[in-house]
C-alpha cells in the first residue's frame, strides 16, 4: 500500500541508505548516527519489509556479517568511521556491547512480506547463534539476561539505571555517560566475557531487554517450525516459557514487572514505559493486564500524555522530557521522558496482542501526529509535541507497521 506516509518513510530511509563492501544498511541519523546499530537495523528492516523487501534483506545481511564467533551481534559497526562515538572498543569495526534482540521478528517479518524461503534459512543460523549467546548472559540462580552497559537496553540514560550507576534522579547527563564510557573500559579489561567478569561492575536484569527476548524465542520457535527444525521449535518455545517463568518468578511485583539491579537485586520502583514491555510476549495474565492499563495507561498523571506515552511516567523525580541543552544530539539520547518511537511501536504490539484494538489505534493516531506535527526527530515532548535530538531520525517509520 502507498500512502503520503508511506512515501514519507521510504524517502528518510532512503536518504539514509549507505553501501560498503558489497553491504547495504540505513543510518539512523546521518549526522547524528552515522553507522548501522542493531535494534535500528531491525527497525528498518521491519519498515522495509512494508516498502522495499530487496532493501530489508540487505539490511539484516550486512548486520549479521559482523556477528563474533561467541555469537554475539554487536550494536555498533563502524562501516565508515567518523568523529561520532569514537570510542576504543578494542575490536575492530564495531562496538564490543549488543542491543535488544529483535533479530528473530524482524527476519520473521522479512520473510512473511517477501515469501522468501531461502532467506529465512540463510539467516536462522545466525539468530540461533545470538540466541545461544544471550543465554550465557544469566545469573545461573536466576535464569534471566543480565545487561551490563545501560546502553545495551537501547535506553542509554534511562532512570531504570540509576542505581547500578550510582546516580541520583536527577544528574549532570555528563555524569551518566561518563559512567557509561567507563564502562566500556571495564568490558575490555574483562576480555569481553560478560558474565561473570563485567557484571561485577553492572548488571540489570531488565524487564524490557528479557521481553524482548522471550518474544522473539517464540518467533524463533516458528522459524524453526517454517523450516521444519521440529525440535528446534521445540526448544525454544522450552526457551521462552523457561524465561518466561524466571520473569514472573522474579521480576513480578503486585502484578507490576520491575527491573532488578545491581549492587543489591532490589526490584526499580521508578516508573518506565518498561512496565508495558511484557505485553509484548505475552507475560502478564490477562487481568493483570487489565489492571495495569486502567492504572498506569490509561493515568494522565503518568502515562497518559497529550502526545503519547513518555518513556518515563510524568510524576517520577527523575522525569525530564527537555533535550540537554549542550552539545552535539549523539551526545546525549535522552530517555528520561521524551517520547520515543520505539516504545510506541512496542506498546502498539502488546496492546494489539491483547486485544486493546482502540487504544492501539489511539496510540498510532498519536504517533502520526508527531510525524505531522514535528518530523522524523529522535524524540519529541509529550505535552506540547516538540520534536528534539536527532533530525532525519528514522524511527518514525514504525509508524507503517502499527496495525
Ligand atoms: C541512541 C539511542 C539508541 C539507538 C542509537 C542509534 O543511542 O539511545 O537506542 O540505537 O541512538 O539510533
Amino acid at each position: 500500500m502507498s500512502t503520503p506516509l508511506h512515501d514519507a518513510v521510504a524517502e528518510v530511509l532512503l536518504k539514509n541508505r549507505r553501501t560498503k563492501d558489497g553491504y547495504q544498511y540505513t543510518v539512523p541519523s546521518p549526522s547524528s548516527y552515522p553507522y548501522q546499530w542493531l535494534w535500528d537495523s531491525c527497525f528498518h528492516a521491519i519498515m522495509l519489509s512494508h516498502l522495499e523487501f530487496d532493501a530489508a534483506k540487505a539490511e539484516l545481511r550486512a548486520l549479521v556479517s559482523k556477528q563474533f564467533p561467541s555469537g554475539q551481534i554487536p550494536h555498533m559497526l563502524y562501516w565508515e568511521p567518523q568523529e561520532v562515538m569514537a570510542v576504543d572498543w578494542g575490536v575492530p569495526d564495531t562496538s564490543s556491547l549488543t542491543q535488544p534482540p529483535l533479530l528473530a521478528y524482524a527476519t520473521w517479518r522479512t520473510f512473511a512480506a517477501s515469501g522468501d524461503h531461502a532467506f529465512l534459512e540463510e539467516l536462522y543460523p545466525a539468530i540461533v547463534r545470538f540466541h545461544e549467546y544471550l543465554l550465557t548472559r544469566v545469573r545461573p540462580e536466576v535464569g534471566l539476561i543480565g545487561i551490563i552497559n545501560p546502553d545495551e537496553s537501547g535506553e542509554d540514560n534511562s532512570p531504570r539505571f540509576d542505581r547500578a550507576l550510582a546516580l541520583p534522579a536527577q544528574h549532570p547527563v555528563e555524569h551518566n555517560s561518563q559512567k557509561r564510557f567507563a564502562l566500556f573500559d571495564e568490558h575490555r579489561t574483562c576480555a569481553y566475557l560478560a558474565y561473570p567478569c563485567t557484571a561485577t561492575h553492572f548488571w540489570v536484569e531488565d524487564v524490557a531487554f528479557n521481553s524482548y527476548f522471550v518474544w522473539n524465542c517464540q518467533v524463533l520457535a516458528d522459524i524453526a517450525h517454517e523450516l521444519g527444525d521440529t525440535t528446534a521449535s521445540a526448544h525454544w518455545r522450552g526457551v521462552a516459557k523457561r524465561v518466561g517463568q524466571a520473569m514472573r518468578e522474579h521480576l513480578l511485583f503486585n502484578g507490576e514487572f520491575k527491573t532488578l539491579s545491581s549492587p543489591d537485586f532490589l526490584p526499580i520502583e521508578i516508573k518506565t514505559w518498561a512496565m508495558f514491555a511484557p505485553l509484548l510476549a505475552d507475560l502478564y495474565t490477562k487481568d493483570e493486564a487489565a489492571v495495569l492499563i486502567e492504572t498506569h495507561l490509561k493515568d494522565p498523571t503518568s502515562f497518559d500524555a497529550p502526545f503519547g506515552v513518555p518513556t518515563v511516567a510524568l510524576d517520577e523525580p527523575s522525569y525530564d522530557p527537555y533535550e540537554p541543552s549542550w552539545g552535539k544530539a549523539w551526545q546525549h539520547p535522552h530517555w528520561r521522558g521524551p517520547i520515543w518511537m520505539a516504545p510506541h511501536w512496542f506498546l502498539h504490539k502488546g496492546l494489539t496482542r491483547y486485544g486493546y484494538t482502540d487504544l492501539a489505534a489511539t496510540l498510532k493516531q498519536k504517533s502520526v501526529s508527531l510525524i505531522e506535527k514535528s518530523g522524523f526527530r529522535e524524540y519529541f515532548d509529550p505535552m506540547t509535541g516538540e520534536g528534539m535530538g536527532a533530525e532525519d531520525f528514522t524511527w518514525g517509520g514504525l509508524v507503517i507497521d502499527m496495525e
